[in-house]
């Protein structure tokens, strides 16, 4: 089958390519945003593959049906955005990549952590300066903090795993609770007592209406002072306005984001030459203690072997079987 890989970078067509091939696959690797405008290059493909930011909207997929194109294999785990009922409605089949190394969003979630708390990213740059002065640099230790993970699916039980680990102690939210997590002794209580109790708030929950701006004003005035937030899942399931508000009240003393609610048309590309025009992301810059990272959680090895090795199998079943894999439906 011709696959049209959109918002394609070298490292896709290092982990895409050759698994494709290797499954008799044509790739044609466009550097190009999916977009209305940008829908026209798949012109000869019965498959699109797409990443996170690509606009998967009912305008973009009817152009895309009306090219001849018959599966949207994403290649990645969310699927927020594309319009499920669109694709159904225009006989289009989706595939994702339901699990590839939770540990790869699970450690880099730690990993923001850690920097955070013990502000590597000032240290870093104060000794490159020659400033060897500890001012400014203090943290706490982890161990015996209260640590909460919203969201306990794969990445959710990784970092739950992690955080305990350094000492922590797990409270964590999931509509649906996992007894071996609870067995191991992370404690599951609802949203305003991980808002009360906990000195570190990670979200690894998926950005549906019910998580879409989960922590907003009122979440964020009822969190200890001086908490860190760490959100590696979806940007809109925290309001960025919120933390902005909540930033400047000192109430969150850290934050670190590996997404954002307008990340589209930012994330994935070298704009060092350029203004940012976004004064809200701007202003999120200027803090001192917040970290972010331009959706790297998933960016191993490992990951992305996972992440080619399925959405290759999810083409090949369609061709074979005429259904991925793994499908999403409305
Ligand atoms: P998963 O499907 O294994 O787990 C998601 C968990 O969230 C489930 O246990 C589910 O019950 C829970 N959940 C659903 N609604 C919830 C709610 N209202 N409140 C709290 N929990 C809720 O998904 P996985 O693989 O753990 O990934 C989680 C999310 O992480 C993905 O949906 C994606 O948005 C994000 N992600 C980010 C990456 C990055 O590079 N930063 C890479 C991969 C995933």
């Amino acid at each position: 089958m011709r696959i049209a890989i959109f918002s394609a970078k070298p490292y896709d067509e290092d982990f895409l390519g050759p698994r494709a091939e290797s499954e008799g696959h044509e790739t044609v690797f466009l550097e190009a945003r999916l977009t209305p405008d940008t829908a026209v290059l798949a012109e000869g493909a019965g498959a699109v593959c797409a990443f996170v930011n690509d606009d998967l909207g009912a305008e973009v997929l009817e152009r895309l049906a009306g090219l001849g194109v018959r599966l949207i294999a994403l290649r990645s785990a969310g699927f927020n955005n594309v319009d499920l009922d669109a694709a159904a409605r225009l006989g289009l089949a989706v595939g994702r990549v339901p699990a590839y190394s939770p540990h790869a969003v699970a450690e880099h979630a730690m990993a923001l952590i850690l920097t955070l708390n013990r502000r590597i990213h000032r240290a870093y740059a104060r000794v490159r300066e020659g400033n060897f002065e500890l001012e400014g640099l203090m943290g706490f230790d982890l161990n015996g903090k209260t640590a909460a993970v919203v969201g306990t699916g794969r990445i959710g039980c990784v970092l739950a795993h992690i955080l305990r680990g350094f000492g922590c102690e797990v409270l964590a939210y999931d509509p649906k609770p996992d007894p071996e997590l609870e067995a191991e002794g992370v404690r599951y209580v609802d949203l305003p007592e991980i808002f009360a109790a906990a000195d570190v708030i990670t979200l690894q929950c998926p950005l549906t209406p019910q998580t879409h701006h989960l922590i907003d004003d009122a979440a964020i005035a009822a969190m200890k002072p001086g908490v860190m937030i760490v959100n590696t899942s979806r940007g809109a399931v925290v309001d960025t306005r919120a933390l902005i508000r909540g930033l400047k009240s000192g109430r969150i003393g850290a934050l670190a984001l590996d997404v954002y609610e307008e990340e589209g048309g930012l994330f994935f590309e070298d704009l060092s030459d350029r203004i940012i025009p976004d004064d809200v992301f701007a202003r999120l810059l200027t803090f001192p203690n917040v970290l972010i990272t331009g959706h790297q959680g998933f960016f191993t090895r490992e990951a992305l072997e996972g992440i080619a090795a399925t959405t290759i199998a999810n083409v090949t079943a369609f061709a074979r079987d005429g259904a991925p894999l793994h499908p999403v439906t409305p």
